[in-house]
């Protein structure tokens, strides 16, 4: 109640103030154009728009040490090396290319492997199930002693049992796979119900609804990530690879679904599995003291009745209750053109705790104007801290102004978004205007797993090289590393220590980076 109240008042309040932005830079065109038929010379005018907009984009208005711009230096050779032979050729730069079919030639990079070093700060948006690579889950989980197989209707069931049941024709694995011939199939068949990869994507997912109903026969085949063990060294392995990646922070959305241990017949709800969650980043932290925590979100899937949804919001009272520290605060998940609107729930949402922030996935659609689209209102209504994916947001230029009025921070995902089929070529990413206009944003990696990523590295590479302007350096990629402590749900004590943290970071990354000029 209060929170809407509060909110509209804002709008009200922001709604009578002129657009003093737009206006500014292009009265300061005009005066330009005046000035370019009195004194100013035309390139003098053109260097100072060059800047101007330069000092707008993210990260324009950070000042570089001289070993910054050293190392700044490399970077650049770098990138514009790169970009310099796609630029030329037409035809060999990645980030036009969907990301499946370029994988290794991005691991070969230059740029990449900058990247890979540079402290990244956190990642904000990123799913339980999916965080984890491929190598992990294929190499290691599927070579488990008890996990059985089956094939159900076309596809592949992986479960760990202690018996098998009848409801599937259940054999071991471990048997299946001792005769060479049938471990050739079923790897195949296991390798390709675990990711996207396909050998033409853009074929094979020409639409967003068949790239989706393939992303989500994923989701649906993880049924050997309701075993307890695996999936709390699944969880371990997602925090390993962010680390091994140079993330020091995470907020982890969760589903919260029931977990079993098959051997001793236990259940474990979605409190007591945000209990488990909690006890393996403990560990974690104590096995790499220089990781900084993890928080999660609540995020259940979107398409459910009224019923189930109460049951949701019962179940996020519950977590706040016992675990205030751990419990960042609450998203929905699933395909919005597919799901119910966040209409569907906003009375029920807006009289939710306004101490449990919200993290809606809002806009991750190509519509404009649809329900998916209009969700963005809603979110923005329902006083979220920050927009999953959001890609929508620039062509609704009144929100977009009060997000970056009220530093709503948008979640950018690249390569999920060109996965998911939003967009085929990073140079059309709608991101580029948020990079431009110097909006608060976050880059990251939301199911990396499903698609061969590994980390943040990957979405930091196609933000940088596809989506930023060919001119955007590391001022850019320092204010995305900043931010994503920033806009963290982490207290202000929190932060100012996560930032002198990463600072420590940072300098030993350009002191090694500006050596290698
Ligand atoms: C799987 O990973 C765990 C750590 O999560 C490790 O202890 C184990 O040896 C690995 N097993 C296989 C088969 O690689
Ligand atoms: C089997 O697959 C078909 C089509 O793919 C689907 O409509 C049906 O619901 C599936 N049945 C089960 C039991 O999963
Ligand atoms: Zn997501």
């Amino acid at each position: 109640m209060v929170r809407t109240f509060l909110f509209i008042l804002a709008i009200l309040i922001c709604g009578q103030t002129t657009f003093g932005y737009p206006s500014v830079t292009s009265s300061s065109l005009q005066q330009h154009m005046q000035n370019f038929w009195q004194h100013e010379s035309y390139w003098q005018i053109r260097r100072k728009l060059l800047l101007n907009e330069k000092q707008e984009s993210l990260g324009g208005d950070l000042e570089l040490s001289p070993i910054e711009a050293k190392a700044n230096d490399v970077l650049m050779k770098a990138k514009k090396r790169e970009i310099y032979d796609g630029f030329i050729t037409g035809n060999t730069f990645l980030p036009s290319f969907n990301f499946m079919e370029v994988i290794s030639k991005i691991e070969k990079s230059e740029v990449f492997k900058i990247l890979h070093d540079m402290p990244k700060g956190a990642v904000l948006h990123a799913h339980e199930s999916a965080m984890a690579s491929f190598d992990y889950r294929f190499n290691n989980l599927t070579y488990r002693k008890n996990l059985y197989v089956c094939n159900k209707n076309g596809s592949v069931n992986l479960q760990f049992l202690k018996e098998p049941n009848n409801d599937c024709h259940w054999e071991l694995l471990s048997n299946v796979r001792k005769n060479p011939a049938r471990a050739k199939n079923i790897n195949e068949k296991i390798k390709r119900s675990m990711t996207m990869i396909t050998k033409n994507p853009k074929i094979k997912y020409d639409t967003v609804n068949k790239a989706w109903e393939k992303f989500n026969s994923i989701f649906g085949s993880l049924g050997y990530l309701s075993h307890r063990p695996a999936y709390e060294d699944l969880f371990y392995r997602n925090l390993q690879e962010l680390y091994e990646d140079n993330v020091m922070y995470a907020e982890i959305r969760t589903t919260l679904s029931t977990l079993y241990d098959t051997y001793d017949g236990k259940s474990y709800e979605a409190l007591e599995k945000a209990q488990l969650q909690k006890d393996v980043v403990d560990r974690f932290m104590k096995d790499h003291p220089d990781f900084i925590g993890v928080k999660i979100i609540y995020a259940p899937n979107r398409a459910v009745d009224q019923n189930k949804f109460d049951y949701y919001l019962k179940t996020l009272t519950k977590l706040k209750q016992h675990l205030p520290d751990f419990l960042a605060g609450f998203d929905l998940v699933g395909q919005e053109d597919k799901g119910k609107p966040l209409t569907e729930f906003a009375d029920k949402l807006k009289s939710v705790d306004p101490s449990i922030p919200f993290f809606f996935h809002a806009g991750e659609t190509n519509w404009n104007g649809e329900s998916t689209d209009l969700n963005l209102f809603d979110a923005i209504l329902l006083n979220t801290k920050r927009i999953g994916h959001g890609y929508a947001l620039t062509k609704h230029p009144l929100l977009w102004k009060f997000a970056q009025q009220s530093n709503i921070a948008v979640e950018v995902c690249p390569i999920s978004n060109q996965v998911l089929g939003l967009v085929e070529d990073m140079r059309n990413h709608p991101a580029a205007s948020l990079f431009a206009k110097g909006s608060p944003v976050v880059v990251s990696n939301d199911d990396p797993g499903f698609w061969g990523a590994k980390g943040l590295t990957y979405d930091f590479y196609e933000a940088f090289m596809g989506i930023m302007s060919a001119n955007s350096d590391l001022r850019s990629l320092k204010q995305l590393a900043m931010n994503s402590l920033i806009y963290s749900s982490m207290n202000n004590e929190e932060k100012k220590e996560a930032l002198s943290q990463w600072q420590v970071k940072w300098d030993a990354y350009i002191f090694e980076l500006a050596k290698s000029a």
